[in-house]
């Protein structure tokens, strides 16, 4: 069974995001009531939190068809216009995933569409152009971002609903997992399921690989039940710690205590010392340690906090005392 078949297909089996949840019950029964189309949604968070299954949900609770596509694959109006001129059906859902990623002039033509379902398209070149409005069927538009700071004025102004996805708690992580194992026909205890859950960065996506690669060594083992001694030496051996970072996030903050005494350091120079790009860096690895309280961005660079040290088995220095480390 894939990913995608183990997708929720309702709210009632989203897990977690109670307060989303709630709010969506409601945008999406008005517009039922309506037998309106639904405004346009931006949705931001760290990837992995569930922004693609929450727009297959919004379509499938609203009975339309989806078009996927992302920022990078639209560069020229062109693109733009292909995608939306193509059998999008009223009140149809587009999703536009990385939509911080949208070319420039396919963003100024995505304007007009989301504004009055029209597309400008532009005919011929220099003093004989011309431009040709298409209509549209009326569609809710549902972009999502890694980056909201990104996102450009007029473009935001244009959303009507916009939407914060939390990093999960770990009982969550274990319910969403534990939905899966049910799916899959595993036996999955408790225990188990939640020691996936905390060792998950908060993330539903990895909770649900953390599932599969141990069930791989439970399958491996002969073993019919997923239990909790299993799980610890599947999850050690693939070097996630009890605190859910990989061996990435701990030579970033190796890297920072002992490679630039605990910082501030600029992320361009960090990010170079441990080989990976800084948008990577910003967007996957830091939000997580900003969250656990183990990494603080400043105004003069990424600093280690007293936690980070101790994370590493060190002792904290004085200065990193101060710093909040989150518990
Ligand atoms: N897959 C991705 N996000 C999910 C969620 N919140 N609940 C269940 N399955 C998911």
């Amino acid at each position: 069974m894939d990913d995608a078949a183990l997708r929720p297909r309702t709210l009632d089996a989203y897990v977690g995001q109670a307060a989303l949840k709630e709010k969506f019950r409601v945008y999406l029964e008005a517009a039922k009531r309506r037998a309106d189309v639904l405004d346009h949604v931006l949705l931001h968070g760290p990837p992995g939190l569930g922004k693609t299954t929450l727009a297959h949900i919004v379509a499938e609770e609203l009975g339309v068809g989806i078009r996927i596509t992302s920022g990078p694959a639209i560069e020229k109006p062109g693109d733009l216009a292909a995608i939306l001129t193509n059998a999008v059906q009223e009140r149809d859902v587009v999703f536009i995933d990385e939509i911080h990623r949208l070319g420039r002039a396919a963003e100024e033509h995505l304007y007009p569409a989301m504004e009055d379902f029209a597309i400008d398209l532009v005919l011929g070149q220099g003093p004989s152009a011309r431009t040709l409005r298409l209509d549209l069927p009326p569609f809710t538009l549902i972009g999502a971002t890694t980056r909201p700071g990104l996102i450009t004025g007029p473009l935001r102004s244009r959303f009507g609903i916009l939407e914060h996805l939390e990093y999960y708690r770990d009982e969550e992580l274990a319910e969403g997992v534990t939905r899966d194992a049910g799916l899959l026909g595993l036996q999955l205890a408790p225990d188990a399921a939640l020691e996936i859950g905390r060792r998950s960065r908060g993330t539903m996506r990895i909770a649900k690989r953390l599932l599969r690669r141990v069930r791989d060594y439970a399958e491996v083992a002969g073993e019919a039940t997923i239990d909790l001694p299993r799980t610890r030496e599947a999850l050690d051996e693939l070097g996630i710690d009890v605190a859910g970072l990989d061996a990435r996030d701990r030579t970033l903050l190796r890297h920072l205590v002992e490679g630039f005494a605990g910082g501030p350091v600029g992320v361009g120079t960090l990010a170079t010392a441990v080989g990976e790009d800084r948008a990577t860096l910003e967007e996957v690895y830091e939000p997580f340690l900003i969250q656990r309280g183990l990494l603080h961005r400043t105004a003069r660079g990424r600093v280690a906090t007293a936690a980070a040290y101790r994370h590493l088995g060190l002792a904290p220095p004085p200065e990193a005392e101060g710093l909040f480390d989150g518990g």
